[in-house]
């Protein structure tokens, strides 16, 4: 574990978090658990189940009700990534960068994950993409921004790849995702997401890569697991892609409080004298 500083400007108490390299370490071993968050409510919920909260730029979609990744700016990314460090006090908070605002050149992502690092108190910056992102990863990683991969099924790409479906299906796209998996991890990539991919291209890449790979949509059999933490609480009823297991149905749940709120408030039920100052006595 290694100290950590609690969020930028804070003086005062040290509070250890999962580090980088003891994440790493965890290659092959016991596996890593993640979920995503975007506030700090959340975060303080999940912190003690988890060894990684990744600020994802699936928030576009499920907190800000976009129909893809694509429109989130890295305003959105520091804020969200700034609540979540101050929700959490033990996980490893990456926060991902935003489309747009790394695939310039290695000096516009530094710019923008040093931003990130900076004004949110997160250990970590992820990026999506393949060989392409080699030099970008290499030169955060070089200036000390560790990184976290993401290749497969990457959303900041869902125009070129036509939607999110599974990848990986056809031999020369398995093998292209794989020499990506390969390069980033190469390049100095801390860890790597593996999204949406059949399981026998996500163990090959968890054997082939020296870093822990972090599957989502992909197998057991990765270092770690990932799922939107939306999706598995039930929250987002946009749509259910395959790899969600729904651990609670908590859309259900406000439903029926809203209902019930809605009738003691038309009853006038609520306030009660308990919610009340001064409360007056009813005469019957
Ligand atoms: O944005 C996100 O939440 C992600 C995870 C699905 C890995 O990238």
């Amino acid at each position: 574990m290694s100290v950590h500083r609690d969020s930028p400007g804070d003086s005062g108490a040290k509070i250890q978090r999962v580090s980088i390299p003891e994440l790493m370490r965890r290659k092959g071993g016991q596996p890593i658990v993640c979920l995503t968050a975007y506030t700090a409510p959340m975060a303080a919920a999940l912190d003690p189940h988890v060894d990684l909260l990744l600020v994802g730029d699936s928030l576009g979609m499920v907190i800000y009700g976009f129909d893809s990744t694509l429109p989130v700016t890295l305003e959105m990314m520091v804020a969200h990534g700034a609540a979540v460090v101050r929700g959490s006090k033990r996980a490893c908070i990456v926060v991902d960068l935003p489309f747009g605002s790394y695939q310039e050149s290695p000096a516009q992502a530094f710019a923008s994950a040093a931003r990130v690092i900076k004004e949110t108190g997160a250990s970590a910056v992820k990026l999506e993409g393949g060989r392409e992102m080699a030099d970008t990863v290499r030169h955060l990683a070089e200036r000390g921004i560790p990184v976290m991969g993401h290749v497969g099924l990457t959303p900041q790409s869902v125009n070129m790849l036509g939607g999110y479906k599974a990848r990986g299906k056809a031999s020369d796209e398995a093998t292209s995702i794989m020499a990506d998996a390969i390069a980033i991890a190469e390049a100095g990539a801390f860890s790597l997401v593996v999204e949406g991919v059949m399981e026998q291209l996500a163990l090959a890449i968890t054997a082939r890569v020296s870093v822990p790979v972090i599957g989502i949509g992909a197998s057991a059999g990765c270092d770690g697991q990932v799922l939107v933490v939306d999706d598995m609480l039930g929250l987002f009823s946009g749509f259910k892609p395959r790899f969600v297991r729904r651990y609670a149905d908590l859309a259900k749940e406000i439903a029926s409080a809203a209902h019930q709120y809605a009738e003691d408030v038309r009853a006038r039920r609520f306030p009660g004298p308990e919610n009340v100052f001064g409360a007056l006595k009813k005469s019957s």
